[in-house]
Order: C-alpha cells, then sequence, then structure tokens
C-alpha cells in the first residue's frame, strides 16, 4: 500500500477556492469555533466577523433552534428523494417561501447553492419559452460586475472578467452584459442608492434593436451588485428594466442570493425597490448558512407552461439528488422562524444608518478612492498599486484579520462588510474603525 500523499493534519491536500493557495498554506487562517457574531481561531482567539459568514449568517452564528432543527431532523429522516417523491418539509417550506415573496411569485425549485439557483433560472428561462414554442429566444443577457455563482451559465451571464477569462467558450446566446449603472466621476462616496432618473437600463432596448426581441429569453441581475464590490442600484433602475422586459416580453430575474433576507432590510430586494421580476435566485441566508440551500421562485405562469404534458411525463428535467434535503429543509424553517420571532430584517433595516455613517467616515482614511453602502452592506475601494492589482485589498484584509481580529470579504482591491443582522452598533463602529487603524499603518499611507 503506498503511503497517504499528506500527513493527517497537513494542509497540502485542501484545494482551498478564490483563495491564494500557496499563500493561505504558509500562514493559515483557521476558525474553530463560532457564535454570535464571533468566531473563535484554533489559537483561541476571538475574531469579530464583518462578513456575515459569507453574506450568508444573517442572524449571527450557531442560533440553537436552527442547531437542534437540524438534529432533530438528521434523526428523524435523514434523506428522502424529490424525484418523484417528496416529504412534507419540503412543502412547507415552498408554501412559506411563497407567502413572503412578492405577489405572485409562488412556485419553487429547490436547489443546493447560489451558483444552482441561478443556473436553475438560466434553464427555466429557456425551458419555459421552448415550452411555448417560442425556442428562438434563447439569449440570457447579464451585467457587467455582477456575480452569479461558478456554474458554466451563471459564470457566462456574469459580468467579473477573472472568473470568466480561462473558462471560455462560455454559455452561446450570453455574450450581451448590460452597463453597471455607476458613473465613478458623479456618484463615487454617494451614500445609499441614488434618486436621480437614469438611462442605464434603456440598454436593452439597444440589444433589442440589435438581436430583435424574439431572440431574448430573459434579463438577469442582482438588485445589489454584491461580490463585484456593493454597487447599490439607483431607485428607478429595476422599475424601468421591468417595464422595459414587459414591453419586450423578456423574462426579468433577480439573483437575490445576497440581498433576501434581510440583507436589504425586507424578505426580498424586490420589495425594497417595488418590483416584481418573474423569477428570484436565493441561497445563503435561507438556511443561516448552516445547511447549504438555495432556490428559485417563479410565477404560476412560468410553472404552467412546463406543466403541459400528458399525466406520466416529467415535466422538467432538472433536478439534484439533494434538491429539498431535510436536513436543508429543516434548518430553513427554523431560520425563517428565527428571522419572524426576533424581527431580524426589521432590525436590519433599523441599522443601515450606522453602517452607513461608519464607513463614510473614512472618506479622509489613507488609499480611499469611493465608498458605497445599501442596507447591511458596504465597500470601501482602495487604490490599487500600480501593476499589482488586488495586492493592496489583499493585505489590508489579511492585516484586519491578524492584527485587528476582524472578518473583511475583498473584490479586488475593495474591501467589504457586511454584519450580521444582530451586530450592535458599538460592533460596526469597531469594523470600521479597525479597517481605518490597518489603512494608516499600511506602507505608502
Ligand atoms: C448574487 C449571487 N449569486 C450567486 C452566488 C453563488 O452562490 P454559491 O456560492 O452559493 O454558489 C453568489 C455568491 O456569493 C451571489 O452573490
Amino acid at each position: 500500500m503506498s503511503s497517504p500523499p499528506h500527513a493527517p493534519n497537513d494542509l497540502e491536500a485542501f484545494w482551498l477556492p478564490f483563495t491564494p493557495n500557496r499563500h493561505f498554506k504558509s500562514s493559515p487562517r483557521l476558525l474553530a469555533k463560532a457564535e454570535g457574531m464571533y468566531y473563535v481561531d484554533v489559537g483561541g482567539r476571538k475574531i469579530l466577523d464583518g462578513i456575515s459568514g459569507l453574506w450568508c449568517v444573517n442572524a449571527g452564528h450557531s442560533p440553537r433552534p436552527i442547531a437542534e432543527a437540524i438534529a432533530r431532523q438528521a434523526a428523524e429522516l435523514d434523506f428522502a428523494p424529490c424525484f418523484q417523491f417528496g416529504h412534507p418539509k419540503a412543502f412547507e417550506l415552498a408554501s412559506r417561501i411563497a407567502a413572503m415573496a412578492p405577489d405572485g411569485l409562488d412556485y419553487t425549485f429547490f436547489v443546493n447553492s447560489g451558483s444552482e439557483a441561478a443556473e436553475t433560472a438560466l434553464k427555466i428561462a429557456r425551458g419555459y419559452f421552448a415550452a411555448k414554442g417560442e425556442g428562438g429566444r434563447f439569449r440570457l443577457i447579464g451585467r457587467d460586475r455582477s456575480y452569479h455563482g461558478v456554474n458554466f451559465g451563471g459564470v457566462s451571464v456574469g459580468g467579473i472578467g477573472n472568473n470568466r477569462k480561462a473558462y471560455g467558450p462560455l454559455v452561446p446566446g450570453t455574450d450581451d452584459h448590460l452597463p453597471l449603472p455607476y458613473d465613478r466621476a458623479t456618484d463615487a462616496f454617494h451614500p445609499g442608492e441614488y434618486d436621480a432618473n437614469c438611462t442605464y437600463a434603456d440598454e436593452l432596448e439597444r440589444l433589442v434593436a440589435l438581436h430583435g426581441a424574439n431572440t431574448i429569453a430573459a434579463v438577469i441581475v442582482e438588485p445589489m451588485t454584491g461580490s463585484g464590490g456593493v454597487f447599490p442600484t439607483r431607485k428607478d433602475y429595476l422599475q424601468r428594466l421591468r417595464m422595459l422586459c414587459d414591453k419586450y416580453g423578456i423574462l426579468l430575474i433577480f439573483d437575490e442570493v445576497i440581498t433576501a433576507f434581510g440583507r436589504l432590510g425586507h424578505t426580498f430586494a424586490a420589495e425594497r425597490y417595488g418590483v416584481t421580476p418573474d423569477m428570484i435566485c436565493f441561497a445563503k441566508g435561507i438556511t443561516n448558512g448552516a445547511v447549504p440551500l438555495g432556490g428559485v421562485v417563479a410565477t404560476k405562469k412560468i410553472y404552467d407552461a412546463f406543466l403541459q404534458k400528458p399525466d406520466h411525463a416529467i415535466d422538467i428535467f432538472h433536478g439534484h439528488t439533494y434538491t429539498g434535503h431535510p436536513l436543508a429543509m429543516a434548518a430553513a424553517l427554523a431560520t425563517l422562524d428565527l428571522y419572524r420571532d426576533e424581527g431580524l430584517f426589521e432590525r436590519g433595516n433599523a441599522l443601515e444608518p450606522a453602517l452607513r455613517d461608519a464607513v463614510h467616515a473614512l472618506k479622509s482614511a489613507p488609499f480611499v478612492t469611493d465608498i458605497r453602502n445599501v442596507g447591511l452592506a458596504a465597500a470601501i475601494e482602495l487604490a490599487p498599486i500600480a501593476d499589482a492589482p488586488g495586492k493592496r485589498g489583499y493585505e489590508a484584509m489579511i492585516r484586519c484579520f491578524e492584527e485587528e481580529s476582524l472578518v473583511v470579504r475583498l473584490a479586488g482591491d475593495t474591501l467589504v462588510l457586511a454584519p450580521a443582522l444582530i451586530a450592535r452598533e458599538d460592533e460596526i463602529l469597531r469594523m470600521a474603525e479597525s479597517v481605518r487603524t490597518v489603512l494608516k499603518r499600511m506602507p505608502g499611507s
């Protein structure tokens, strides 16, 4: 028998995602426990979580009701297939989501991640038109800087160059992207969203003129560009996009993997902007990060289009072994109870000004070129080092962890804060002040 390639405690074998592996393994950041707003690392150090896990632990870490619901479920029904069978909690959760979603969004397809949610919505859009005999509508239009996960469809409609460059050719019919509704010259340091009339959505009309509306299936946007660096939407933008999609018979998909479940002060950001899309993708906060789960909630019009088949025939050729997994369903039901019982979305809404004020106070800190915020999400953009994009942000992120015991997220040279909805105002202030301290200490400041 050959010897194992790595010793049991060796860090070598695990290939970390979206991480510089060699550097990480030379000075790893290993988290051992978490409760509320804090991690404890393997050395016993208490670390403030400034990013709600990865935008998912909206109710803070390790709430007991969620842990207990998962444990009960594991002992009662560990697994049941949702292909041709089902189990009660999957139906219960879908009904709960329909009741919480904007009117008209009533049918939920469960998946296991945000990436799969985006992929599923894109496939449903094409499948919907195919079912209606309009298979010529195949184009899927994304937006610059957007992130829709890592699968081929999501990467194709996504607008982050580094996520796309190595993986082409991407999915046919996804080459067009709407512009990010942001102009650095006028918009930098603007707190929150804008009221201004904007014409960014009208770019869709150019694409309609170019390709013909009868070739376009769907437009997918994040109500707030999250992983691309926290770009709030303009207040009228989504309404205008909805109007144009209606005008040309195009489906509108909101990817709310980050913005749903309290991040923007509501169950869905669609509510905040008063716009109802044809589908919403969600994941992350639905289980408070405790069990992988995502989903797409769609209209009856879309659901019904798939159901025009004989009784024995499958209506949608799509799904996963773990679609509607009992542990995920139990975790989600307990999470939704917790959000409701603790009034956490309202609490998040009330905290928005505290985060806004804390981050915008960093305007004069070294290297800062823009600050953006909306809901409980904020970005502090730093000037890149010439010829080394991302290096300054990376160093700041590591220093936040090592010197200030704070986890922040990185998008290029942009530092992101997204506190849990349970954060106290002094914790939010500490996050921003730790960033200031780190920036002041950095070379060249
Ligand atoms: C808007 C959006 N869509 C999709 C995803 C992908 O989710 P996951 O990492 O669960 O696949 C993310 C992840 O951050 C996201 O922010």
